[in-house]
């Protein structure tokens, strides 16, 4: 009786609201461990160690603290972090790249090496700078970048099909080049195989286009990757940057594709992270319909906006 009178007092839609403000309440109370805050404090300074690089700026890169970097990765192997992984081999490399410039700092250096031969650090990864020629960089922009990007729709109807895993795997390696704060790529992927599975996830997404819809991708931005003063929007611009990346990717490799993002997905995180064994700190961006389109498509046609009411010259 109770509970009716609050629901018709305050309408569905605030109650929408309220619950999905209390379930990101709920999310920011999510405790990280030492290990994922060292895990970023670790990125973030070597990634400070490349824009110094890039920037040629010695005198930071001669008042680093190395030790303390250095100490914080011996520490993550020693709490079980495999010394093959990114966060650690491509720490590594890029502060052997960083130290390389520099004459001094022996102690740093001995400390540096004797880690990589301590836990056998593989030079997996390449840190540093590259000098690359500008017309190198721009070799590739001798093609319809405007068919491309306007030939894009978001395409709501599917063949029965489930996308191989190997073609997955190639749609997300030309994502991963989205832009990230500090290079933490804190963007995942979920997927599946199982056409079950696939049947479970559709409950979660937009029931107007569900029926329709054979695989779906589930993104994800992990939040132990961020410090707790970025927490509360990073994760949704890295994450939103990475979506653009591969929604793009999906049509490059002459797929379809529509993004989910309702707001029930924000109040339903926990369930939705609980069903599918998605880690508390990881946030759910959105989800991805993909899938051979059918031989012909029917999209809206979502106009654009005229660029005038888009850009706005602040001098004007
Ligand atoms: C964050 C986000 C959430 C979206 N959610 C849905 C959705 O739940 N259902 C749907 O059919 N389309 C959804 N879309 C697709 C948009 O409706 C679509 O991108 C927009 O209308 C422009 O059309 P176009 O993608 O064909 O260019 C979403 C797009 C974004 C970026």
């Amino acid at each position: 009786m109770i509970k009716r009178i609050i629901k018709t007092l305050l309408g569905k839609k605030n109650i929408s609201r309220i619950r999905a403000s209390l379930a990101a309440w709920k999310a920011s109370g999510i405790t990280y461990s030492a290990n994922q805050d060292r895990t970023v404090s670790v990125l973030m300074s070597v990634h400070m160690l490349e824009k110094a690089l890039v920037m040629s700026n010695e005198k930071y890169l001669n008042a680093v603290k190395y030790h303390n970097i250095i100490a914080n990765i011996s520490q993550l192997i020693e709490s079980g972090a495999s010394s093959e992984e990114f966060n650690i081999a491509g720490s590594a490399a890029i502060i052997k790249a960083a130290l390389s410039t520099l004459s001094g700092h022996e102690d740093v250096k001995a400390e540096l090496e004797s880690l990589i031969r301590k836990y056998n650090i593989q030079e997996r990864f390449r840190g540093g700078i590259e000098r690359i020629p500008s017309k190198e960089i721009f070799s590739h922009n001798n093609f319809d970048f405007h068919g491309f990007i306007s030939s894009r729709h978001s395409i709501r109807r599917f063949k029965d099909k489930i996308i191989s895993r190997e073609v997955i795997y190639d749609i997300i390696r030309e994502a991963e080049y989205y832009p990230s704060a500090c290079n933490r790529q804190p963007c995942k992927v979920y997927f599946t195989e199982n056409p079950e599975t696939i049947e479970r996830i559709k409950k979660y997404i937009d029931g107007f286009v569900s029926p329709c819809v054979h695989d779906c991708l589930i993104v994800t931005c992990d939040r132990a990757l961020l410090n707790p003063s970025e927490r509360n929007d990073q994760e949704l611009i890295n994450g939103g940057i990475f979506l653009a990346y591969l929604v793009m990717s999906v049509h490059a490799h002459g797929l379809a594709s529509c993004l989910f993002q309702f707001l029930q997905v924000n109040s339903r995180q926990n369930a939705i992270k609980r069903e599918f064994g998605i880690p508390e700190n990881e946030i759910i961006v959105a989800f991805l319909g993909i899938g051979e389109p059918e031989d012909e498509v029917i999209c809206a046609c979502a106009q654009r906006r005229p660029v005038e009411e888009i850009a706005i010259c602040i001098d004007d």
